[in-house]
C-alpha cells in the first residue's frame, strides 16, 4: 500500500527543507535545467507533485505544468502556493491521479518530471511505464531520487543522520517518528544508480538513453532518460 502522504503534508515542506539542508531545491532546479527549452508551448507532467515545488520552477521556465498526486492535502498545499504566486492559474492543471495509470493518452507531454516520487510508488515498473507511455516521442524524462553514498568514508555519518537525527526530528518538529523512520528506510531498501537505470530501461520498449548524475555525493540522483 501507499504510504499516505496527507498525514504530513502540512508539515511537508519545512521538514523537507530541514533533512535537505535546503538542499532539495537545488536538486530540483539542477533537474528542470537538464530539461530541454521549449519555449511557453512546452507541456510538462510532474508526477507525484506533492506541494507543487517542481511545477513551480517548471511553470517559472514558461512551461504548462499537469500535476498529479495521490494527495489530495499535499495537492491543496500546492494549489495555495501557485495562487500566492500569482500565476495565471490556466498554466497548471492538478489533479488526483495515480501514477501507476495516469489519465492521459500516449504521448501527451514534452516532458515528464518526478521529484522524490518513484520511491513510493507500489509497483516501480508500472510507474514508469505510465510516465514513458504519456511522453511524446523526443520528450525528456527527469527523476529525482535519494540514495545511499557510494562513499565508505560517508556511510557511517549518513547512516547516523538518516538513522538516528531525521526519526528524531520527524518526532520534536512533526510530531511523526514513525514518518521519518519511514523515509530513511524506503531511502535505503530503494534500487539506485545502475540497478534504477536497468529498472528504467526494462519499463518500456521506447525508452533510450538512460542515465544518471549524483548529485551531493551521489545522496541524491537524477535519472533522466528519452523517448
Ligand atoms: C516525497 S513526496 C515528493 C513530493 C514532491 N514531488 C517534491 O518534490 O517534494 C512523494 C509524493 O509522492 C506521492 N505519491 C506516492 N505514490 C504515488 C502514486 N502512485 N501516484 C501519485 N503520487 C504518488 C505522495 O502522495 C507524495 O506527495
Amino acid at each position: 500500500m501507499a504510504y499516505d502522504f496527507d498525514k504530513i503534508a502540512r508539515d511537508y515542506d519545512r521538514m523537507n527543507h530541514l533533512m535537505t539542508l535546503g538542499l532539495d531545491k537545488c536538486w530540483r532546479k539542477r533537474a528542470v535545467k537538464e530539461l530541454p527549452a521549449g519555449g511557453s508551448r512546452r507541456s510538462v507532467l510532474d508526477v507525484a507533485c506533492g506541494t507543487g515545488d517542481m511545477c513551480l520552477l517548471l511553470a517559472k521556465q514558461g512551461a504548462a505544468v499537469t500535476g498529479v498526486d495521490l494527495s489530495e492535502e499535499m495537492l491543496a498545499i500546492a494549489r495555495k502556493k501557485v495562487a500566492s504566486a500569482k500565476f495565471q492559474f490556466s498554466t497548471f492543471n492538478f489533479q488526483i491521479s495515480d501514477a501507476e495509470r495516469l489519465p492521459f493518452p500516449d504521448a501527451s507531454f514534452d516532458a515528464v518530471t518526478c521529484a522524490f516520487g518513484v520511491r513510493n510508488f507500489v509497483h516501480l515498473e508500472r510507474g514508469l511505464a505510465e510516465m514513458i507511455r504519456v511522453l511524446k516521442p523526443g520528450g525528456t524524462m527527469a527523476i529525482l531520487e535519494m540514495a545511499t553514498p557510494d562513499s565508505r568514508l560517508l556511510r557511517p555519518l549518513y547512516d547516523l543522520y538518516a538513522g538516528k537525527i531525521i526519526p528524531w526530528l520527524g518526532q520534536h518538529l512533526a510530531g511523526s517518528r514513525e514518518a521519518y523512520t519511514y523515509l530513511p528506510a524506503s531511502i535505503s531498501r530503494f534500487p539506485k544508480g545502475d540497478a534504477f537505470l536497468r529498472i528504467l530501461q526494462n519499463a518500456g520498449a521506447q525508452v533510450r538513453n538512460c542515465r544518471q548524475r549524483k548529485l551531493t555525493f551521489g545522496v541524491c540522483r537524477l535519472y533522466l532518460a528519452s523517448r
